[in-house]
């Protein structure tokens, strides 16, 4: 299988971090092995996945600006072992708010800079299943290496006025990148997150979305729940903690539609969530129906589901 993918909007705030992270985490808990690449300076993915770790921070320039010559520099001074099995991870930092400055002064040199992050996963890429790219947001330098290291590229948005104004520059970056470095980059789509699915405002959008962006809209939203904002005061994803939850089920689903889980790696991932079979809840399709319960009431707001 083996696929990079990114998740990249020129809009903030639009759940790329929680996504690209319950991704991760879902594909790691199927069995796959997993290189997260965090490349905000934020650095809040790393937050959620390595935090207590004692990592160091890696030399960007040289991840993005030259062509490394071994897997094993990678190794020693890139990546490492994150809090979560079969997830292994380059850290963010700060340092990158400066990295955008270095690439563009390369690129008055050489264009194929925005191509040196891809030729470097290249050395590591056959250790992985996945790798998963979280991105700063805007159209930077920076992100555009990110979009020339990815086979696809996934895009959250946000159920209001104000996403949509990136989605045809990033569409257009994504295009423009494909003819001037060569790479081949697939647009896996947009999905809804952190939407109320019954409010009028989605529906509103969504059918705009429809209408503008049929092909690119993909049949999954992710639902609004004060669970997401709690798992990053635990630093944990979705699937550690709340299994039982109608977001989580989100992810899970957004995962399996892009069809990034084979049979046997999709056992795997039944087996962990198993226990929520316990309650003899029923299966329909691939999502689980959820039991509405005083169990997942109570503690889980009751919201969704
Ligand atoms: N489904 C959701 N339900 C509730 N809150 C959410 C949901 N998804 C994201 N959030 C919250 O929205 C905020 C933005 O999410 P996130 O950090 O993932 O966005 P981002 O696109 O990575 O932002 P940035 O562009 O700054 O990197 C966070 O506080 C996060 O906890
Ligand atoms: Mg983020």
């Amino acid at each position: 299988m083996n696929k990079v993918i990114g998740f990249v909007t020129e809009k903030g705030g639009v759940s790329k971090t929680m996504s690209s992270v319950n991704m991760a985490h879902i594909l790691a808990v199927s069995g796959y092995h997993v290189l997260f690449i965090d490349l905000d300076a934020q650095m809040n993915a790393t937050d959620m996945l390595m935090i207590g770790t004692g990592y160091e921070s890696p030399c960007y320039t040289n991840l993005l600006c030259h062509q490394l010559k071994s897997a094993d520099i990678l190794y020693e001074g890139f990546i490492y072992e994150s809090n979560f099995d079969l997830i292994d991870c380059i850290p963010g930092s700060p340092l990158l708010k400066d990295i955008i400055y270095e690439i563009h002064s390369e690129l008055q040199e050489k264009r194929s800079v925005f191509t040196c992050l891809r030729r470097n996963i290249e050395l590591v890429r056959e250790d992985y299943d996945y790798v998963v790219i979280d991105t700063n947001p805007g159209d930077t330098t920076l992100t555009r290496c990110a979009i020339c290291a990815c086979d696809g590229v996934l895009s959250p948005i946000k159920a209001d006025n104000f996403s949509f104004s990136g989605v045809t520059g990033l569409l257009q970056t994504i295009i423009g990148l494909k003819q001037s470095c060569g790479v081949s980059v697939e647009f896996m789509g947009m999905f809804f997150a952190d939407v109320s699915l019954n409010s009028s405002g989605y529906k509103r959008v969504r059918e705009w979305y429809e209408e503008n962006y049929s092909s690119y809209i993909l049949p999954v939203a992710i639902r609004h729940s004060v669970q997401v904002s709690d798992s990053t005061l635990k630093y944990l994803p979705l699937l550690v903690a709340c299994k039982r939850h109608g977001t989580t089920d989100d992810y899970i689903k957004l995962v399996r539609t892009l069809g990034l889980i084979d049979d046997a790696h999709n056992e795997r991932l039944e087996k962990y969530l198993a226990p929520r079979k316990a309650g003899g809840s029923q299966r329909k399709g691939n999502i689980p129906a959820r039991e509405v319960s005083a169990d997942n009431v109570g503690s889980q707001g009751g919201s969704h589901g």
